[in-house]
């Protein structure tokens, strides 16, 4: 048998050039939404597509966090920054769309600029779903479709964004797509971050409500 010292699938480069690409963000505008939305953060927390690590330093007082992160490349980025965390942390490799955990198991789920690059975004949302206890939260920062012509162009451009940046998407319906998914959305901040061609990239910032059980 031969054996191959190639990993599976991920983007190398992608990760490697992760942190670097999004730091001026991070100081601009992205740290302090982290720390904003992480807390409210509470009890068992899943991350889903934790990618180098960025939210760590802004858990605060859990009982449980997980960190899923599929891509091993990016795992590799993540590991040495567990040192940030100031909450322990379990570290997978699931994939958001099949997730490994019982029905129920989380307080809340996290999900930063991950619901655009999921494959099939409805099935990572249902698993997110399912791993929440009722009632439990997600809590998201996305970038999503814009409106009119901008739409359009951004339909226009998917493929080859999608090729550039690591299978992302840059015109999903994020918050049509959580409440399709069955969540209330109960907080909800629309933004375009500080940065040329805004308008092109819109965000959300907020949270959703699983349903409750019965
Ligand atoms: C743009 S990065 C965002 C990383 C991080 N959440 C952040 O806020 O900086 C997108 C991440 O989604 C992850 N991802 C892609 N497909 C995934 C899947 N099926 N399940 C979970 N994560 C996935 C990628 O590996 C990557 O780490």
């Amino acid at each position: 048998m031969r054996c191959s010292a190639r990993k599976p699938e991920g983007h190398r480069l992608f990760a490697a050039l992760y942190d670097r690409l999004g730091a001026a963000a991070e100081r601009a505008y992205m740290g302090e939404r982290r720390a904003r939305l992480l807390s409210e953060a509470r009890g068992a927390v899943l991350e889903i597509g934790g990618g180098t690590g960025a939210n760590l330093p802004y858990y605060r007082n859990l009982e449980r966090l997980v960190v899923s992160e599929p891509d091993p490349y990016m795992r590799e980025k993540l590991r040495p920054r567990l040192a940030e965390a100031r909450v322990p942390v379990e570290v997978s490799d699931a994939d958001a769309q099949a997730l490994p955990f019982a029905d129920g198991s989380f307080d809340a789920v996290v999900a930063t600029l991950v619901l655009c690059t999921v494959p099939d975004q409805r099935a990572a949302l249902a698993e997110v779903r399912r791993v929440l206890r009722p009632g439990g939260g997600l809590l998201f920062i996305e970038h999503v479709r814009a409106e009119g012509g901008t739409a359009r162009w951004q339909d226009r451009i998917e493929p080859l964004w999608r090729r550039l940046l690591a299978g992302c998407h840059p015109n999903r319906d994020t918050v049509a797509a959580i409440e399709e998914t069955g969540f209330r959305v109960v907080s909800l901040e629309r933004f375009n971050p500080p940065v040329p061609l805004a308008g092109f990239t819109p965000h959300v910032q907020g949270a959703a409500e699983a349903p409750a059980a019965g």
